[in-house]
């Protein structure tokens, strides 16, 4: 079955063909990052209007790309949320659209299904089940996947997601959106023994997050120093140490506590290279397997839709004519495949 994929839930127009028999045959990402750049963060109406105009050529040249026509396609998945409203219908109504005048069925993918399914598109994929740690802009999340389709939320943030509160404080610290990547570079010419920020919600027992709090550290440290760029790197460092500690403490205690021996990590800041470091050396410890998709699928992309709807499509599950999207949605009242 050849599907494909359509991701345009905020900032990033991303299609990818994947092929059930064939694996992923192609894939193409449009970053609206210079577009927001200016703003200091996405602006939903310039997103949306972008997605309209380039949705369908990357969908021409993807079909270029993979040498495929549109009748080879069999079904279409796009995402359905969560994310912007705007977004994510221009999204939905072009993959609807498109399933319905070639007559193949459609599918709206749950956009954080796609991240943690993400690494099942490497060699070797995990094996169900597993611990998924989701870290995203909009989201972290500690789940555990039983099979595709069953998701149970094990830890939640009670306030900013991870990459929310690197774009937060790369802003503070004078650094261009998307903060994360910035901060993470910057954070490389630090001294770590400078600053010691808390590591939030560790010292009582339970899996849920919360970072706000590590914002405002990093303001007032800042507002108490006198600003040089030493001081700059030096808590960017401190600020990703504690992010990266705390993972490393909840992703130990979710092994410890469900006993599953696989993590997967996945989303846009599971492409922080010391989390990576710092996770794949916990569980090397424990003695338990970890898996990232490669960089690049990390953040958005295509994909990880298309795969995701593949699943679900292979297994006779459909959207019907109407044009839906979910921009708050939970994975846990997803169906099972
Ligand atoms: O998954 P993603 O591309 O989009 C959402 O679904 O939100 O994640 C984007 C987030 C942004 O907050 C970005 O700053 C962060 O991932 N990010 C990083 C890194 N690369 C991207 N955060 C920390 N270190 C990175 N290397
Ligand atoms: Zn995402």
């Amino acid at each position: 079955m050849l599907v494909l994929g359509l991701e345009s839930s905020c900032d990033e127009t991303a299609v990818a063909l994947y092929d059930t028999a064939g694996g992923l045959l192609a894939h193409i990402l449009h970053s609206q990052i210079p577009l927001h750049a200016e703003y200091g963060g996405v602006v939903p109406e310039l997103a949306s209007r972008d997605h309209v105009r380039k949705t369908l050529p990357l969908v021409r040249a993807l079909l270029d790309d993979a040498g495929v026509k549109a009748s080879d396609i069999n079904g279409l998945a796009y995402t359905a949320g969560p994310g912007l409203v705007g977004a994510l219908l221009v999204g939905a109504a072009i993959g609807r659209a498109l399933a319905w005048s070639w007559g193949v069925p459609a599918i709206g993918i749950h956009h954080m299904e796609g991240h943690l399914l993400a690494p099942m598109l490497e060699d070797p994929a995990p094996e169900f089940p597993f611990i998924a740690l989701l870290v995203s802009g909009g989201h972290s999340l500690l789940v555990q996947v039983d099979g595709v389709g069953s998701y149970r939320i094990l830890g939640d943030t009670l306030d900013d997601a991870a990459g929310e509160a690197f774009d937060k404080t790369a802003k503070l610290l004078g650094l261009n959106y998307p903060g994360g990547p910035a901060l993470a570079a910057l954070a490389l010419q630090g001294d770590s023994t400078r600053f010691r920020f808390p590591r939030p919600m560790t010292d009582r027992p339970g899996l849920d997050f919360s970072f706000s709090g590590l914002k405002t550290f990093a303001l007032t440290t800042f507002q108490n120093s006198a600003g040089d760029d030493q001081t700059r790197a030096d808590i960017a460092r401190a600020f990703e140490d504690a992010v990266v500690e705390t993972f490393v403490i909840k992703c130990r205690r979710a092994v410890q506590q469900t006993g599953i021996q696989r993590l997967v990590v996945a989303g846009g800041v599971g492409a922080n290279r010391s989390l990576r470091k710092a996770l794949r050396e916990m569980m090397d410890e424990l003695g338990a397997e970890v898996f990232y998709p490669r960089l690049e699928f990390c953040g958005d992309n295509g994909a990880m839709i298309a795969y995701a709807g593949a699943c679900r499509l292979l297994a006779g599950q459909r959207q019907d004519l109407a044009v839906e999207v979910r921009p708050r949605w939970s994975l846990e009242e997803l169906p099972a495949v």
